[in-house]
């Protein structure tokens, strides 16, 4: 390990780091256009998106067996992206091919996230925005954003797949329509960034041993996208071996798994709660030629993730990210013969943000007791609301500590 010192290097020594340049967050066109298939005349649409943080989380890795843990972990989270989640950086993409094109209107099926950034990138382009989403599958949090930015919201009876089947559908009839589903090529071009920027992130603290990538797989076009990119890195030769990319799916939803589609897909992590994912044998065979794996993990142990992330490391990231994490968590423990733990750094991506679904994390909590996070009083605050002077009082009386 070589290479300059970083709050986010692992190992000491540590020195103080000078302080850069600050660079306005341009947006990942303007950061990477020579890798990307931009028509050379088009004006970049960008809400900022890309160049989000590589947190490195050690109080997560010494949750992990100590005879069985990386070298490092990592959150790369893309819910800092400006909608929240991973899904704007192929918007911009997407949105800014068109309006190159001359598109007027943009149509997809989602489960949330693709929506609300289809929604804020259409509004920024002042193009109309169709939006088809699951009834009863979609957080609030992305409904809300989708709403606020003046999408056209229709809700179809059965799952994402269902929902997509119809999009694809009237595509075909109506092409002034713009799918700015992953099938649209643009949106794995602009996702692809990610990986990029995980490689450049890593060298920038002097990390280039191979590195491991967990990723939540629903469709199957981010795991591709990450694939794409770094097999890109690695015939410009700025990436010496390709890291093994692990695909983690929700157990009630986990095709890729199980080696066939699943009709009703059910899992808590409304993101992933896909069944027939489109991209399936593009994830497969990253998977495959990266030397990882896909793995499933229930829905209990994706929240049990979600809340250590939030608790060990302050990152509060949607069900469906972590998973990403919970499949780490899940290989660690070694159940299973030959879950080799990657040699190498890890990183988990995690997807969106926290806040996107808040009645999930919020139900959660309830049902584990809300044990040491004070729901409890914060659910009764108004039943039985403190004088300024009683809290002062109170928090004067109350030892702090670490936990
Ligand atoms: N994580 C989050 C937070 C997502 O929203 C999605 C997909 C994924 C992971 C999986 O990515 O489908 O490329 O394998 N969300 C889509 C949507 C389906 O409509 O927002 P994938």
């Amino acid at each position: 390990m070589s290479g300059p010192t970083h709050p986010n290097r692992p190992g000491p020594p540590r020195q103080a780091v000078e302080p850069g340049p600050v660079l306005p967050r341009q947006g990942i066109i303007a950061r990477y256009r020579d890798w990307l298939p931009v028509p050379p005349e088009a004006e970049p649409l960008t809400l900022g998106e890309g160049d989000t943080p590589l947190i490195r989380a050690d109080r997560l890795l010494e949750e992990l067996p100590r005879d069985r843990r990386p070298p490092a972990v990592f959150l790369k989270f893309e819910g800092a992206n400006p909608t929240g989640s991973f899904k704007d950086r192929g918007m911009t993409m997407a949105l800014t091919c068109a309006r190159a094109r001359g598109a007027q209107a943009v149509i997809c099926a989602s489960t949330g996230n693709t929506a609300a950034a289809a929604a804020a990138y259409a509004a920024r382009a002042g193009m109309d925005c169709w939006l088809v989403l699951p009834a009863g599958g979609v957080a609030a949090g992305k409904v809300g954003q989708a709403v606020a930015c003046g999408a056209r919201i229709l809700p179809v009876r059965g799952s994402f797949d269902d929902a997509l089947a119809a999009v694809r559908q009237v595509v075909a009839e109506r092409p002034e329509l713009v799918l700015v589903n992953s099938l649209n090529p643009d949106r794995l071009e602009g996702q692809k960034t990610a990986a990029f920027e995980v490689v450049d992130q890593l060298a920038a603290i002097g990390l280039d041993e191979r590195a491991a990538v967990f990723l939540p797989v629903g469709n199957g076009g981010n795991i591709t996208a990450y694939h794409m990119g770094f097999r890109a890195y690695a015939a410009a030769g700025r990436l010496g071996r390709v890291p093994r990319l692990y695909g983690v799916q929700a157990e009630g939803a986990a095709p890729l798994v199980r080696g066939r589609p699943v009709d009703r897909p059910q899992t808590l992590a409304s993101a992933i709660r896909i069944g027939r994912p489109v991209y399936g044998e593009k994830a497969l065979a990253a998977v495959r030629d990266t030397g990882g794996r896909v793995l499933a993990v229930s829905d209990e142990e994706i929240l049990a993730a979600q809340r250590l992330l939030a608790r060990l490391e302050g990152v509060f990231a949607e069900p469906a990210s972590a998973a990403s994490v919970a499949g780490l968590l899940k290989l660690a423990r070694g159940d299973e013969p030959g879950w080799e733990v990657p040699e190498g750094p890890v990183v988990c991506v995690l997807t969106g943000h926290g806040l996107k679904d808040v009645d999930t994390a919020l139900r959660a909590a309830r049902a584990s007791g809300g044990e040491g996070g004070d729901l409890e009083a914060l659910e009764a605050l108004e039943a039985r609301a403190l004088d300024p002077e009683a809290v002062v009082q109170h928090l004067l009386a109350t030892p702090a500590g670490g936990r």
